[in-house]
């Protein structure tokens, strides 16, 4: 991990947020090559679960809500850690990462006894900050869906089953936030509130938990480090029956999993990267009953009024971007393959490269935050360049394409090999004659070469 990590920082997908200033801890910006990734992986969710579907609706609601909206959904009451203070160094810890509850792990003082701390942030709206002004930032997108329930019952008509789909910021006031992005106090949600009939929840879940599992394989993460694992009954949020999160094994952190004697166990890496939560009616009768709004559902057909069960997919974005990296991310050996190409041997292990091992992150190829990078070989050639530019030009219409050509071909490929980059076009002194250029392939290294009119068909039918 600490090898993403500093991949992360040096090519610019994460940064410490306020750097100049010291850094605001656990909190993190996403560089140029950070946003793609995130939004790819953002825009992959969307077409997955509401344009593939014809049930699923997307929605955008506010951070900032109404305060009742906090007492309805239990947050202000049940959305707490314990917590516990040491009296010589303040430091403060979550009470249940505590092995001694008395000592503080950190100094050795004594620790107070554990007291509930609520995990929403709190503000005011208006210049006046009394009780009556206070608001809170959201700490789950999910309110934003249940609050808009009738909004589009009204508007959109649908029938059981259908859902709302939303992704968006989230905030928690974490006590022991921390492992990079994978806990932090901002950080965003993909969230799915799927509303059926009470007689079909579990089957409904069973559906999600496969749905969303088959989602990450599909995107590239390797079996071997994603698992599903049940919640027991005493990890569950106050208004779930069941729940099974989606755990990916990164290398650190701790969960708490059910042995096979049904002991606790800790494991280490395994953590939750999204939970399929079966919400029952509690949400729907809640706001209900704090709204006075009629929140029960009318099936026109068999002339049933309930309320529906929700079935909720939630994940995290910052983690999933995490995952994906670290699943990526390959060391490799360069071997020379002189019985195939010559040349492009020079390029991969002689052309300004000085070791024989690559950096590479394999990401696939809906999330790679650069499609294609055009690299002229030789830039003190005004007509290659020339060339480059104008391939650069055209593939840009259709494809996340960059141009480099500040250093020797062997270290472009490294650079862009480092960062995910899909394909690499270059163009030579024959490219001049033959109008034809070298298409690199990331992960196998190997050399095309393409017509120069044919290279966005050839692009194409790669990217599909
Ligand atoms: N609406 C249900 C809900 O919010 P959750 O398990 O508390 O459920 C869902 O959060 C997902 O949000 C988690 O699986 C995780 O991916 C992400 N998440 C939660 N807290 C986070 C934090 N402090 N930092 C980063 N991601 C977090």
């Amino acid at each position: 991990m600490e090898k993403v990590v500093s991949l992360c920082k040096r090519r610019g997908f994460i940064f410490q947020s306020s750097d100049i200033y010291g850094g605001l801890s656990n909190t993190w910006d996403y560089g140029p090559f950070g946003v793609e990734l995130k939004n790819n992986l953002k825009s992959s969710w969307w077409k997955a679960n509401v344009y593939a579907r014809e049930d699923v609706f997307g929605i955008d609601a506010a951070i900032l809500m109404h305060p009742k909206v906090w007492q309805a959904s239990g947050h202000v009451k049940n959305f707490f850690d314990l917590k516990s203070d040491c009296k010589s160094c303040k430091k403060r810890f979550k009470s249940a990462d505590l092995k001694d509850k008395d000592k503080c792990p950190e100094c050795g003082g004594q620790l107070t006894e554990s007291r509930p701390f609520n995990l929403m942030f709190e503000t005011h709206q208006g210049p006046v900050e009394d009780a009556a002004n206070l608001i809170y930032l959201r700490p789950e997108t999910a309110q934003g869906m249940f609050v808009n329930f009738l909004n589009i019952l009204d508007t959109k008509h649908p029938k059981l089953p259908f859902g709302l789909a939303q992704i968006g910021k989230a905030f928690r006031n974490e006590i022991t936030p921390g492992n990079f992005t994978f806990r932090t106090r901002e950080f965003e949600q993909m969230e799915i509130e799927y509303f059926v009939h009470p007689d079909e929840a579990d089957k409904f879940f069973a559906y999600w938990v496969e749905e969303r599992f088959n989602w990450y394989l599909k995107l590239g993460l390797k079996k071997e480090n994603l698992r599903k694992r049940p919640h027991t009954k005493d990890e569950l949020a106050h208004y779930a029956k069941s729940c099974t999160d989606i755990e990916y094994n990164f290398a650190f952190g701790t969960s708490t999993a059910l042995s096979a004697d049904g002991e606790r166990s800790r494991t280490t890496g395994w953590s939750e990267l999204e939970g399929i939560a079966n919400r029952t009616n509690f949400d729907l009768e809640q706001h209900e009953k704090f709204s006075g709004k009629d929140f029960k559902y009318f099936n026109d057909t068999t002339k049933e009024k309930f309320y529906p069960y929700i079935i909720e997919p939630s994940g995290g974005v910052d983690r999933s971007v995490l995952a994906f990296l670290a699943d990526a991310y390959f060391e490799e050996k360069v071997h020379p393959r002189t019985n195939l190409n010559k040349a492009a041997d020079k390029q991969e292990i002689g052309a300004g490269v000085k070791d024989d091992t690559r950096v590479v992150l394999k990401l696939h190829q809906d999330l790679a935050p650069t499609k294609v990078a055009v690299l002229p070989l030789l830039k003190n050639r005004p007509q290659i360049v020339e060339l480059a530019k104008r391939i650069l030009g055209d593939l840009k219409k259709s494809f996340v394409t960059v141009y480099d050509d500040t250093a020797a071909i062997g270290k472009l490929y490294r650079r862009q090999d480092e960062v995910g980059t899909l394909y690499c076009v270059t163009v030579d002194v024959q490219s001049l004659e033959d109008k034809q250029v070298t298409i690199r392939d990331r992960d196998t290294m190997l050399q095309d070469r393409v017509g120069i009119d044919r290279l966005k068909e050839y692009l194409l039918e790669k990217l599909v």
